[in-house]
């Protein structure tokens, strides 16, 4: 038995990815109909990125059902108990992750967010899939809250916040990866720097881009 796909979760998730598609129609028009020029500027600006999460926290802008599920299967097939992740949204690839924990049986997941009612949905979200009591939320800027109290060792990050920080995410995190700690990073195309780190000659990392919009790194020993 998979707590993914059993109740409570997997009709929470049925229902929360319905809704997260739905929530497409949240984000602002000018946003929307903007080139993909211009988005990109947008999402890979270093100083505009709260505005433009901001005028989006209506939306979900969830992980795809399938990135969800290869959440699930990675942080089970390295029985991961510390995970780490950047960019909470509505809490739908934290529940994949949290129902990870769950059956590894028992661990800790800390998640970052900096818009309040966005922490209130993920909260309620993960009360009602009973994986609450695995979960730390911390609000505010992930570049502050991730970069204190962190376990000493780390299983897997996943990084889904503001492209443009997903470097500055993995300075505050990287010391307590262990060798073998997975990195998933969402949409990473956006955040060429944090490529080029992580695919480096350096060989701090074996990584690859993997499905269709997902970067998956190995921690090397
Ligand atoms: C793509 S969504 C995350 C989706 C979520 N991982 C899921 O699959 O359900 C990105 C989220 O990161 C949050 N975010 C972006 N930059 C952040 C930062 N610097 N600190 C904290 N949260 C941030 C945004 O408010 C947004 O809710």
């Amino acid at each position: 038995m998979s707590s993914l796909t059993t109740a409570p979760i997997a009709p929470l998730l049925d229902r929360l990815f319905a809704e997260a598609e739905a929530s497409f129609a949240a984000i602002p028009p000018a946003f929307a109909s903007m080139t993909e020029e211009e988005r990109t500027r947008l999402l890979t600006s270093r100083t505009g990125y709260r505005d433009v999460y901001m005028g989006m926290k209506d939306a979900a802008l969830a992980v795809s059902r399938e990135t969800g599920t290869l959440l699930y299967m990675l942080a089970r097939s390295i029985a991961a108990r510390s995970i780490v992740e950047f960019g909470t949204s509505f809490g739908l690839s934290t529940l994949h992750l949290a129902a990870a924990l769950r059956d590894n049986g028992g661990g800790r997941l800390i998640t970052s967010e900096f818009e309040p009612s966005k922490v209130t949905r993920a909260r309620a979200n993960l009360v009602a899939g009973g994986v609450s009591d695995l979960v730390e939320i911390r609000e505010g800027d992930a570049l502050e809250t991730l970069g204190r109290d962190l376990p000493e060792t780390i299983d897997l990050l996943l990084l889904d916040g503001a492209k443009a920080l997903y470097p500055d995410i993995l300075d505050r995190v990287e010391s307590r990866l262990r060798p073998g700690a997975l990195i998933v990073a969402d949409n990473a195309d956006w955040s060429q720097d944090y490529l080029a780190r992580v695919r480096s000659a350096e060989r701090a990392y074996v990584s690859v881009p993997f499905a269709a919009d997902v970067e998956l790194s190995m921690r090397m020993g």
